[in-house]
């Protein structure tokens, strides 16, 4: 193995404890530096995890010891720091959606396309054993051929946990901005790109109230739709029906199915790592959960990073901006369908990233 991937991060908010639990684990990137706007932020990441200094948003893209820019920044600012990464000469991992609107992913696309670097995309979850396990009972022909999939995400919102949850509520988050990332990533990984979409949202409640931190009690403006629904035709000829919701209790739906002529899988949660597949046949009685056949075991947020920095040059990361800016502009164009009350054909393809064995 050659030098590890040298990693400095931009953005020291919420996530960026997930991906610090991780880094110990990995053996291809090494975290080297974080930036916030808040200097305070990253100084408290340099404090957390010895050998990490904490610099200027500015000097952490100057600096020459950063290979790639973890940019864990809100969905607005993902755009402009991947495209000053990029300008800056180095590869850029974005938490997702790749950018809040598929004009301003496109421009990241592009800044790569003439420059010596990659880009890759949240959400890794897609990699674990939970996506890769049900991906290879598909792929082994265990449900026949697949025929529709649907996805579900139901919850109140994250404003009773998020001390800062003013970013969902805004153009670029919504529960399809930032949830779908993880259904759709996992719905492309199953059955293949999206040809063409069809959506209806609505969108409840002036207001949110934040219900823990600093500002618990205070209520937040929401410019953004808080119920998405929709379809999604498959290149290759399957529909996923897809329910993305911040105006719900709770749901006992699986969080995915897919149906196929001879077998139902029951597909763990997208945002999770693992998680039990389950199959039912055709004829047969009971559910059966399947062994764990595929996917990077134990893994957890940062391991799109490892696979990027083992994914051979010239080659797309499985965690890449080719599947996160389809992933986007499927989840613009259903918001564009709810609007205008006609499909929207999706003009970005992606191929399946590879599957990934049980490693
Ligand atoms: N919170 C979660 O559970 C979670 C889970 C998965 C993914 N994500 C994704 O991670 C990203 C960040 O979410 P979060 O919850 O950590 O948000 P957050 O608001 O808690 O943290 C964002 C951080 O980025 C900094 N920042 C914002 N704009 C910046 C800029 N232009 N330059 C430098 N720093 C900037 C902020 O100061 C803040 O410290 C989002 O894209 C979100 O979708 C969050």
């Amino acid at each position: 193995m050659g030098q590890p991937l040298n990693i400095g991060i931009i953005g020291c908010g919420t996530i960026v404890a997930a991906y610090l639990a991780t880094f110990p684990k990995l053996k291809s990137v090494r975290l080297v530096a974080a930036a916030d706007i808040d200097p305070l932020r990253a100084e408290a990441v340099a404090h957390k995890y010895p050998g990490v200094r904490a610099l200027s948003v500015a000097d952490l893209l100057a600096d020459n010891e950063v290979d790639l820019v973890l940019n864990l920044t809100i969905p607005v600012a993902h755009a402009e720091i991947a495209l000053q990464a990029i300008g800056a000469g180095k590869s850029v991992y974005n938490e997702k959606p790749l950018a809040a609107t598929t004009g301003e992913g496109r421009m990241v696309l592009d800044a790569v396309r003439s420059a010596d670097v990659r880009v890759g995309c949240a959400p890794d979850t897609v990699l674990g054993t939970g996506i890769q396990t049900a991906r290879k009972a598909i792929d082994d022909g265990l449900v026949g051929a697949p025929i529709s999939a649907t996805a579900t995400l139901a919850t109140p919102g994250p404003e009773p946990w998020h001390p800062n949850p003013d970013f969902y509520y805004v153009p670029g988050g919504g529960p399809l901005l930032d949830m779908g990332p993880y259904y759709i990533s996992a719905l492309v990984t199953l059955l293949g790109p999206v040809a063409s979409v069809i959506g209806a949202a609505s969108h409840t409640r002036a207001t949110r109230t934040i219900g823990s931190g600093p500002r618990q009690g205070q209520r937040i403006p929401v410019s953004t739709d808080t119920h998405v629904t929709g379809i999604l035709a498959h290149v290759s000829g399957q529909l996923s029906t897809i329910f993305m919701s911040f105006d719900a209790v709770a749901t006992e739906a699986a969080r995915i199915e897919v149906h196929g002529e001879t077998g139902s899988l029951v597909v763990p949660d997208p945002n999770r790592f693992d998680g039990d597949v389950r199959l039912r046949v055709l004829g047969g009685k009971e559910w059966q959960t399947l062994p764990v056949s595929a996917g990077y075991v134990e893994s957890s947020r940062g391991i799109g990073l490892e696979d990027l920095a083992n994914t051979a040059k010239g080659q797309e990361p499985r965690a890449g901006g080719q599947l996160a800016f389809h992933v986007l502009e499927v989840m613009e164009s259903l918001l564009v369908s709810a609007r205008t009350g006609t499909a929207v054909a999706i003009e970005s393809r992606c191929d399946r990233p590879p599957a990934v064995p049980l490693t």
